[in-house]
């Protein structure tokens, strides 16, 4: 027994004796590699550029991993308006100030043409699929998309597609209305957003609607492009920035990527056949991709075609969705706003005291109510739904105030603090439509600048412009509990590439919020249950064409 215990023992002392070798090994190998890292990492900072040190192998992402864009912000206070980072040992150069991006986006707009490639994004969840033209680096391919993009996004193209905006705005107030049960039930509105803005982003590109947000194809498109839109975010992908996490056991993205890359072809797919079925049929209606198709002159292959059906899903969806859905939150608190919205529309409509305006407004007019341009403009400065806009990669030196900052170097533009920059507005922090009246030439940087800039910022404003004026004039907006549309405070997650409001609900009462003032003080269910009593359900707040338009809400929707 004895010698059997001694036998073990032995065994037990030479793997101890050989754990703690390779542990020393493993942790020699560890500090040497910290150190070639640092080394590597202070030659690769910019010479003459300012900028935080940062921690060795990670450089500046931990400081920044829950919110850049403020954080960039702040640090521009202690070294300047441009100043340099690292991500993992990558230099990237911010610019926080008008007068800064001015130098930087407009006067070397060809040298800022390009877009950095990132492992997780490119690499793994785009792969040979092809990127979006808002993630593509410059080259021949880039300028074919960009102008094939430019001919579907230019101001004739959006007018033919005021049809489609008009019917998609109308199913939008028709769904506030009967999932909100005639102002009765508290509702999240963001997926009837969404629902708009997919819906027309398809329609453009496949001529093909998205009729419903509960169907189970917009429920999946949703989740997609929301989970790829994260592996784009500038500093929530650690791999990115950190090879050794590309490794596995550490590597839990790549998996989850491939999943979506895979989940996302398939409903491109389903998009792509459908078209063709109907090409084949000759039912198709107008649409980007069925005149490429048809028109084979236009010499874009299948990857540049399939790249500009990524970029008006990714690029349409989300962005326009998310300005509604925080700004819809944010006027709900804010009846002043919606009163002098109401009143803007009344004049603008030319309605003589007393009546009320056509609520659906005309889907033609182009932007000519000029509080409500002044509104979509002040929702996209104040919410700055990506604040760090979409980073850029220099194809050329460039020359800043003296330093030169060499070509392949990152750059990015923080929106969020030229937004909100005191050079351009003495009371950034406030909501405040009028300021776009008094300057209405101001910059606004939400969109980005120079030739990277949105390529469909005209359509994106239009459809905000319409969204707005169909519902301020179809409805009066109240806060259902809690709702915070801060988005200083309150975003739902502030890492992500494109920002959101934390889920809220409100009423979206039929009336306005001037019919509403009007009235006694009365609680609003108080208000309601009078109303249904004494003029039917909805009562007579109810707008005449809205309630032609829609069906009443059924009276079991009252005050459920
Ligand atoms: C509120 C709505 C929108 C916002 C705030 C927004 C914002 C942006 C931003 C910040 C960029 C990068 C600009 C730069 O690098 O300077 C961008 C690029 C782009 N956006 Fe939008 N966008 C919106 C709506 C749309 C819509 C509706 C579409 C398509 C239907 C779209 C398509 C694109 C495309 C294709 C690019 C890439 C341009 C390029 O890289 O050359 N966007 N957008």
């Amino acid at each position: 027994m004895s010698s059997e215990f001694s036998f073990l023992g032995q065994w037990f002392g030479i793997f101890t004796y050989l754990g703690h070798h390779v542990l020393l090994h493993v942790l020699a190998l560890l500090v040497v590699y910290i150190f070639a890292n640092e080394i590597v990492r202070s030659r690769r900072r910019i010479p003459g550029l300012k900028g935080p040190n940062g921690w060795p192998i990670i450089g500046n992402l931990r400081e920044v991993r829950v919110d850049a864009a403020q954080k960039y912000r702040d640090w521009a206070e202690t070294y300047g308006d441009v100043y340099q980072v690292q991500m993992g040992d990558i230099p990237v150069v911010v610019a926080n100030s008008p007068a800064a991006v001015k130098a930087l986006w407009i006067t070397n707009s060809q040298a800022l043409s390009s877009r950095p490639q990132t492992y997780t994004f490119h690499k793994v969840a785009s792969g040979i699929s092809g990127f979006t033209i808002g993630t593509s680096p410059y080259d021949e391919s880039l300028k074919r998309r960009k102008k094939g993009a430019a001919m579907a996004l230019n101001r004739p193209a959006i007018q033919s597609y005021i049809p489609y905006l008009d019917l998609e705005t109308k199913d939008f107030v028709k769904d506030l209305f009967s999932y909100g049960k005639g102002g009765t039930a508290a509702i999240d509105p963001l997926p009837m957003v969404q629902r708009l803005a997919m819906s027309l982003a398809c329609t453009i590109n496949w001529g093909i609607r998205m009729r419903s947000h509960e169907d189970d194809l917009f429920k999946e498109i949703v989740e997609v492009e929301e989970e790829m839109n994260r592996f784009r975010s500038t500093q929530s992908n650690l791999q990115d920035y950190i090879p050794l996490l590309r490794l596995k056991p550490f590597n839990s993205q790549s998996a989850k990527a491939r999943q979506m890359k895979a989940r996302r072809a398939r409903f491109m797919k389903q998009f792509d056949d459908e078209l063709r079925d109907k090409i084949a049929r000759g039912t198709n209606e107008p649409c980007i991709q069925a005149s490429v198709i048809t028109f084979k002159e236009d010499k874009l292959n299948e990857t540049e075609l399939n790249s500009i059906s990524l970029s008006m899903i990714s690029g349409g969806f989300e962005t326009v969705s998310n300005t509604v859905g925080f700004s819809l939150g944010f006027l709900a608190q804010r009846p002043d706003i919606q009163e002098r919205a109401f009143e803007e529309i009344c004049k603008f409509q030319e309605v003589s005291p007393g009546n009320s305006p056509d609520p659906l407004c005309d889907a033609g007019d182009d932007q000519r109510c000029m509080y409500i341009v002044a509104l979509a403009k002040e929702a996209l400065r104040y919410f700055t739904i990506i604040p760090l806009v979409l980073p850029r990669e220099s194809i050329r030196d460039i020359n800043y105030e003296g330093v030169v900052i060499p070509k392949g170097t990152t750059f990015y533009m923080n929106a969020w603090a030229c937004n909100y920059h005191r050079d351009l507005w003495h009371d950034p922090e406030v909501f405040r439509p009028e300021r776009w009246l008094e300057q209405p030439d101001a910059t606004l940087y939400t969109f980005g600048l120079g030739y990277r800039m949105c390529s469909a910022h005209m359509l994106a404003q239009r459809q905000l412009y319409l969204i707005l004026m169909r519902t301020l004039s179809s409805f009066r907006l109240e806060p259902h509990g809690v709702v915070d549309c801060d988005p200083r405070t309150s975003k739902r997650d502030p890492s992500d590439l494109i920002m959101s409001a934390r889920p809220y609900k409100i009423l979206c009462i039929p009336g306005t919020a001037r019919d509403w003032h009007a009235q006694s003080p009365m609680s609003t269910s108080r208000s309601l249950l009078l109303l249904h009593r004494t003029r039917g359900p909805v009562g007579r707040r109810m707008p005449r064409t809205l309630a032609v338009a829609f069906p009443p809400a059924p009276t079991q929707f009252i005050l459920q």
